[in-house]
């Protein structure tokens, strides 16, 4: 027997974008229910990205004390661009006034989960959207943990599953219909029980390609570098992975410790062509995906729903229209900008397999343009830092 509920928006994907949305309506006074296919422990463990911009920290503020981004997480004024082996420091502070936040995406979730949950919000886990019927009427068909039929009708139906989203087909006609590209590299991460190895990030070009130091804690390390996106996990011991990572970042000695978790990261630059069909949009992943060089992806998830949450609230309060057919051209403004700032971070900082030595020099020339000139690297500081809302 098929279970049907009904509320006034429907969120696929409890990934911080519907989370965050489903809390920005609840301080509208809209219902809305959340599902999502993985249980809440493989959500609040799977490994992401770790930077927040301030925009986000600022929104995240609104769940209150549940936010632990400025309690746990780490104020950064800057980061490292190491051109092989010099180093150049982008002072964010200084170029445009603003941080971001070291917070990993994980622990934004256990927070967003915990205040939905302690607000009384209707969040599904193991639920699997099959897809939505009707773009003017929605339906969402899905199956809850036991493999029952579920089905959610809602005045909207917001698609904020993923990359792999089940969303799109319902918006675009297709589930691949985008603007895309790939990328011939792919990052090598991993968690080490180690110290710090530097106060701030450093992303570092060498001949031997890319690296970025990053951090987790005082005890855990995030670290990433430049690999084949077919390299296999298992492919290198852990001293061999010292190795590589020691050889893209001269100039530091890196501080190792055991190496607890690997993963391959594969680049991919996507913007679905459509955001929004009749009563259905989509928002972050589902929307648009980037490769990790910049940390734009949850950050343009984060502002995508700020925008869609204001323009639901429209709809839904006033019946005013006007923000949702605004949403896709409004979106569509910082999409493409981080699109831009995510592709030039990869191709500034990475070396393509087929470079020849001029391709190399191209770049360091390039590299040298930005960091020696205030204008560069205020460029980057503000790409990087997250422009005004507005903006
Ligand atoms: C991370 O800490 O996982 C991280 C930081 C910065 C990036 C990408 C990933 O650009």
């Amino acid at each position: 027997m098929t279970t049907t509920v009904r509320t006034r928006v429907a969120i696929v994907g409890a990934g911080p974008a519907g989370l965050l949305l489903s809390h920005l309506l609840d301080q509208a006074g809209i219902d809305s229910v959340v599902i999502d296919r993985r249980s809440r422990d493989e959500i609040e463990s799977t490994i992401r990205a770790g930077i927040l911009e301030q925009g986000t920290v600022e929104l995240l503020d609104t769940i209150g004390e549940a936010s632990r981004a400025r309690t746990v997480g780490h104020r950064h004024d800057g980061i490292e661009l190491r051109v092989e082996g010099e180093g150049h420091r982008i002072d964010f502070a200084e170029t445009v006034g603003r941080a971001v936040w070291l917070y990993p995406q994980h622990e934004v979730l256990k927070d967003l989960i915990a205040a939905r949950l302690a607000a009384g919000q209707d969040l599904r886990f193991g639920v699997t959207a099959e897809g939505i019927d009707d773009a003017d009427r929605p339906r969402v068909i899905a199956r809850d943990a036991e493999g029952n039929p579920f089905e959610i009708e809602a005045e909207f139906v917001v698609g904020s599953d993923g990359s792999r989203s089940v969303a799109r087909a319902t918006v675009t006609g297709s589930s691949t219909g985008g603007y895309f590209r790939e990328y011939p590299f792919a990052w090598f991460g991993i968690l080490c029980e180690a110290p710090p190895s530097s106060a701030e990030l450093i992303y570092s070009t060498s001949p031997e390609g890319f690296a970025l130091v990053s951090q987790r804690s005082d005890t855990v390390q995030r670290m990433y570098f430049q690999c084949d996106p077919d390299t296999d996990t298992t492919a290198y011991s852990e001293e061999q992975l010292w190795d590589e990572l020691q050889k893209r970042v001269p100039g530091t000695t890196l501080k190792k410790g055991r190496i607890f978790q690997r993963d391959v990261l594969r680049f991919r630059s996507f913007v679905a062509h459509e955001l929004r069909r009749g009563r259905v949009a989509l928002v972050g992943d589902a929307a648009h995906t980037v490769p990790p060089t910049g940390a734009k992806g949850m950050n343009l998830a984060i502002a995508d729903v700020r925008l869609l949450a204001a323009a639901l609230g429209a709809l839904l309060i006033d019946g005013d229209e006007r923000l949702l057919d605004a949403y896709p051209e409004t979106a569509s403004r910082r999409i493409w900008k981080a699109q831009h700032f995510s592709w030039w971070m990869t191709s500034l900082l990475h070396v393509a397999p087929d470079a020849t030595d001029f391709d190399r020099r191209r770049r360091l020339g390039e590299l040298r343009t930005v960091v020696e000139s205030e204008h560069g690297r205020a460029f980057l500081a503000e790409a990087y830092c997250g422009w005004p809302f507005d903006a």
